[in-house]
C-alpha cells in the first residue's frame, strides 16, 4: 500500500488535533499579567505628531478605496501600518529599528543580529516612511542617526503583534490515532529514505503528523539501524551510551534491560531536557512474546481532557520529579519537576507528555489535598493509557525500524522469554524538529 493511501486512510478515521484544543484551564498566576511591571521605564512625554510626516493617520472616505498600504506615527511614537487590505496594526519603533533586516543591522548568511540593541534610543521614531511603489516594502529613515531600513510589508505583517494579524499555524494537523491505526501503519522504505531527500520527507511527515513512522526494508545490522538514525540527526549519547545494542543482561540499571514486560512510558522524564526521538530495530528473537506496545498519548490527554478535565488540569500542573538511579556512578534528576502534560507558555498548547511511573520520584513537596488530587488524577490517565482501544500492539521484526516520538507516543513492551536482540538510539527533539523544518517545510526565518 503506498505511503500515501495509508495516509490518507489514517486521516479518515483519526482525529485531527486542531490547535485550539489541548489547552489546560490554567490557573490565573499563569497568565500574562495585563499590566506591565512598574520597574520599565514610563513611556516619554507624548510628542506632538511631527509635522514632517506625511503620514499623519488618513481620513477614510467613502469614496477613498485605494489599497496601497499605508503607515504613521502615533503620538506615542509607535508606529501604525495599515495594510491593503484595511487591517491595522502597529509597532514600537524601537522594534522596528530592532528587526532591521539590512545588512549592518543583520548577517544574510549567518541570520544573526548585527546590530547593537542597547544603542538604539527607547523612544525611536522614523522621520519619513515610504511604501514602495508596488506595495510590497516600506521604508523607514529614523530620526536619530539617519539609517535607513527597508522592511517587507509581508514579512511585519506575518510577525505583527499589537495586534497580530497572523496566527502562527502549524504547517499541517496531527492526527491523533488508536488501536485501529495497525491496520495501516505509516510506513515508508529504508531505501527511499536512505536514496534523496523526498524519501527522508515522508519518513519525516510521518513522525510529525502520527508521532510515529515505520520503516521497512532495514537491512538487520547494527550499521545499517544507525546509518538510518542519522538520517534524521546525530545520536544524542546518554549514560546508556550512543547507538545501543543489548539483550536482557542488566547491562545497566533499567528494567529495559531485563525480559519484563514495560507499561507505556516516554523514555528521559528525568532529564530536564528528554530526548525527542528514539529509533527501536529487532534484529534478532529467538523466543515468546515481547511485543511492542506504542500508543498517542496526545490522544489520550484529549481524551482525559474530555472525560475528565479536573484530572487534566492537574497533571498539567502538578510538578513531579523522576530520576535515573540504577547504576552506581548515575543519579539523573531534572532541574525541576515538571507535569506530565506540559504546555507552551504562551500559546498554551499541549506539546509533551512527560510520563514514566516507574522513574517518578518520592513526593514529598505537595500538600495532603494536592497529594490526593494527583493520585484520582493519575489513576484516570493510567485507565485511559491503558485501554485497549488506545493501545497499538504490534510485534517488531527485523527489517522493520520504527522511530517514535517520545514527547508524543508512549512505548511499552509485553514480557519475553529467549534471546532477544534491539537496536536502536536516541535523537535531540531541537534537531529532528530542525531537520522537519529544513527538509519538509523548507522554512525560513
Ligand atoms: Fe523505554
Ligand atoms: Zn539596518
Amino acid at each position: 500500500m503506498s505511503t500515501r493511501l495509508v495516509s490518507t486512510l489514517l486521516a479518515n478515521r483519526t482525529r485531527t488535533l486542531s490547535s485550539r484544543i489541548l489547552r489546560p484551564l490554567l490557573p490565573a498566576v499563569n497568565r500574562i499579567p495585563s499590566s506591565l511591571p512598574s520597574c520599565l521605564p514610563p513611556m516619554l512625554p507624548i510628542r506632538s505628531a511631527a509635522a514632517s510626516l506625511s503620514t499623519a493617520a488618513p481620513q477614510r472616505m467613502d469614496d477613498d478605496l485605494d489599497n496601497t498600504p499605508t503607515a504613521w506615527v502615533e503620538p506615542d511614537n509607535r508606529v501604525t501600518i495599515r495594510f491593503g487590505d484595511y487591517a491595522t496594526t502597529s509597532f514600537n519603533g524601537i522594534w522596528l529599528r530592532d528587526h532591521c533586516r539590512c545588512p549592518s543591522c543583520f548577517h544574510a548568511i549567518t541570520k544573526q543580529r548585527l546590530i547593537d540593541t542597547a544603542s538604539i534610543p527607547l523612544n525611536i521614531k522614523p522621520s519619513s516612511m515610504a511604501v514602495s511603489p508596488d506595495g510590497k516594502t516600506i521604508k523607514f529613515v529614523w530620526e536619530d542617526d539617519g539609517h535607513e531600513s527597508v522592511m517587507d510589508l509581508a514579512w511585519l505583517r506575518q510577525h505583527s503583534y499589537n495586534p497580530k494579524l497572523a496566527e502562527k499555524k502549524l504547517l499541517r494537523d496531527k492526527q491523533l490515532w488508536d488501536a485501529s491505526i495497525a491496520e495501516s501503519l505509516p510506513i515508508v522504505q529504508y531505501k527511499d529514505v536512505m536514496a534523496n531527500e523526498e524519501g527522508l520527507a515522508k519518513w519525516l511527515e510521518h513522525i510529525d503528523v502520527y508521532g510515529i513512522g515505520f520503516v521497512d526494508g532495514v537491512p538487520a545490522t547494527p550499521e545499517a539501524t544507525e546509518q538510518l538514525g542519522r538520517r534524521i540527526s546525530f545520536i544524542r549519547e546518554t549514560h546508556y551510551g550512543g547507538f545501543w545494542d543489548f539483550t536482557a543482561n542488566l547491562e545497566h540499571g533499567d528494567t529495559a534491560y531485563t525480559t519484563l514486560g514495560l507499561p507505556a512510558h516516554t523514555d528521559t522524564t528525568y532529564f530536564t531536557d528528554p530526548i525527542g526521538l528514539q529509533l527501536f530495530h529487532l534484529l534478532e528473537h529467538r523466543g515468546t512474546g515481547g511485543e511492542s506496545l506504542y500508543v498517542d498519548g496526545f490522544h489520550v490527554a484529549h481524551q482525559l481532557q474530555t472525560l475528565h478535565p479536573w484530572a487534566y488540569d492537574i497533571l498539567s500542573r502538578t510538578r513531579i520529579s523522576s530520576h535515573s538511579a540504577g547504576d552506581k556512578s548515575t543519579l539523573i534528576e531534572p532541574t525541576y519537576g515538571r507535569p506530565i502534560l506540559n504546555h507552551d507558555p504562551t500559546t498554551r498548547e499541549l506539546y509533551q507528555i512527560r510520563f514514566n511511573n516507574d522513574d517518578r520520584s518520592t513526593l514529598d513537596h505537595l500538600s495532603a489535598s494536592e497529594v490526593r488530587d494527583f493520585y484520582a488524577a493519575l489513576k484516570e490517565w493510567i485507565k485511559l493509557l491503558r485501554d485497549k482501544r488506545n493501545e497499538l500492539w504490534t510485534q517488531l521484526r527485523p527489517g522493520r525500524a520504527v522511530m517514535v516520538d517520545n514527547w508524543r507516543v508512549l512505548h511499552g513492551r509485553a514480557a519475553f522469554t529467549g534471546h532477544r536482540r534491539l537496536t536502536g538510539c536516541y535523537h535531540n527533539w531541537d534537531d529532528y524538529r530542525s531537520r522537519v523544518k529544513t527538509v519538509l517545510d523548507k522554512k525560513t526565518i
